[in-house]
């Protein structure tokens, strides 16, 4: 018999049954029967890895279910969607009241909470989870993120806590993040927090390209600078080895086509970032450049067409001065990113700790960095990154230098839509008065929407006949 089990040997699903074997866990894994597409594979996955001699594999779900010690706990690790309905559907007729599935894909929060209440009506519990770190990171330790019933947690608190990355004190990237699809949730916006720090080293890539002409092994220099101090980032990292690795005489960078592709979790950050009005302006932007650059065609015929007075002007830029900028805009992405799961907490009464998600996303995740380290003790004080006493403090002395390097972006007609995005909302963030005067004025003018007035902001609202209709 096994302690628990594994459905779906994909890249994920490998790592972490290897990581589960590894960490002595009595296991059976599951990969579907597909003629003549996928046969056998859990019999031959396990017969290359020592960690997992004890395992017993499985291509027979109701085998599987049966080679099960109760509760059964089954982390479910196939593609989110309609695979993930379906495996869940099939697997409610095999399993008994307290048993646990923890689905670990890339599942959309709301799919989470209707299949929470659906399993829950037979008495299985269901944990949503976040799990990041790509194949590595599966492997020797990720970032999981669980949601669900607290009670239900327990009951697999102890597999994943071990599998999981350690922080710097010791203590497992994991925790319960909240209740029903709160844990992919918390992915979700860890996904867009990534999309616009990918897109923000990006746009680091194009700026030294550009103005400091510099060749990719130079860049990678650069931030192999950045990368032993404060700036350090997982991210950074791979960008680093990415801008270094060569094919033949020339850098494979530059033959790989530029066309961003996605799985969707932008996509989703970005939504709800409409559905709970908060300005996720740099995912937005980070998810809007990767729709832009994915319509090659279209901007190869439109280039031609907008060079005029383009005269685009180089300027070398201060490479201290443009760490500065990045980190500014950095701080910006983690506040929004931040900003967004606080206001879901709040609305969907989760309680999420927003320390303990920073926590676990000090290791093992894609989103690591120096400056998840410390915003550990920073959101302890506030919720809200950017009105940190000492964060505001550093970043008003210093926004002039984001703002030129916006600007040294428009001399070159370079497309930096992250940085853009997030100097402009740093100044509207921090505008006590701004032009949405204008916008209640129109909408009272054209649909009597009323507008309140800032001779008492708290009072009642206001309509006014902005033109004799005999006028007209
Ligand atoms: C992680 C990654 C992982 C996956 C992304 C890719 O946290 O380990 O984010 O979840 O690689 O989903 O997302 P896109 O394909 O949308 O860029």
């Amino acid at each position: 018999m096994a302690e628990f089990g594994l459905i779906g040997l994909g890249v994920m699903g490998k790592s972490l049954a290897r990581n589960l074997g590894r960490n002595g866990f009595r296991l059976a894994v599951y990969n579907r029967h597909l003629a003549g597409v996928e046969e056998n594979v859990a019999r031959h996955f396990i017969q290359f890895f020592p960690e997992l001699e004890s395992t017993l594999p499985f291509d027979d779900l109701e085998k599987f279910v049966a080679a099960l010690e109760r509760p059964r706990k089954i982390f479910l690790m196939i593609k989110a969607g309609a695979a993930t309905d379906e495996m869940i559907n099939t697997l409610q007729a095999l399993l008994s009241p307290d048993d646990v599935i923890i689905d670990g894909g890339n599942s959309l929060y709301k799919d989470t909470e209707r299949r929470t209440v659906a399993l829950a009506k037979s008495g299985i519990h269901f944990i949503g989870t976040g799990v990041s770190g790509g194949e590595e990171g599966a492997l020797k330790g990720p970032s999981i993120m669980p949601g669900g019933d607290a009670q239900a947690y327990q009951i697999v608190q102890a597999y994943l806590e071990a599998i999981a990355a350690k922080d710097a004190n010791g203590k497992p990237c994991c925790t319960h993040v909240g209740a029903g699809g709160a844990g992919h949730f918390v992915k979700m916006i860890h996904n867009g927090i990534e999309y616009a720090e990918m897109q923000l080293l990006a746009e680091l890539t194009e700026l030294l390209q550009f103005h400091n002409q510099l060749a990719p092994d130079a860049i990678a220099d650069v931030f192999a600078e950045w990368g032993r101090g404060e700036s350090n980032s997982y991210l950074l990292e791979i960008t680093t080895d990415i801008l270094r690795k060569r094919e033949g005489d020339d850098f494979l960078v530059n033959k790989i086509l530029d066309q961003a592709g996605n799985k969707g979790t932008g996509g989703w950050s970005t939504s709800t970032a409409s559905e709970l009005g908060v300005p996720a302006t740099m995912i937005a932007a980070a998810l809007f450049a990767r729709y832009t650059s994915a319509h090659r065609g279209e901007r190869l015929q439109a280039t031609p067409m907008y060079q005029n007075g383009r005269n685009a002007q180089g300027e070398i830029i201060d490479l201290n001065e443009l760490k500065t900028a990045y980190h500014i805009a950095r701080v910006v992405n983690h506040h929004q990113g931040f900003q967004m799961i606080h206001e879901a907490s709040e609305h969907w009464n989760w309680e999420i700790k927003l320390p303990e998600v920073a926590r676990i996303w000090t290791n093992g995740c894609i989103i690591r960095s120096n400056l998840m380290e410390n915003l550990v003790s920073i959101l302890q004080k506030t919720n809200r990154i950017l009105q940190d006493k000492e964060i505001s403090k550093i970043i008003d002395n210093q926004q002039f230098i984001l703002n030129k390097i916006c600007q040294a972006g428009l001399k070159g007609n370079l497309a930096l839509p992250c940085f853009q995005a997030a100097y402009q909302f740093l100044m509207a963030y921090s505008t006590a008065r701004s032009s949405a005067n204008i916008i209640q004025a129109q909408r009272d003018y054209f649909g009597a929407h009323t507008y309140r007035r800032i001779d008492d902001p708290e009072g009642k609202s206001h309509h006014t006949k902005w033109k004799d209709v005999s006028d007209s």
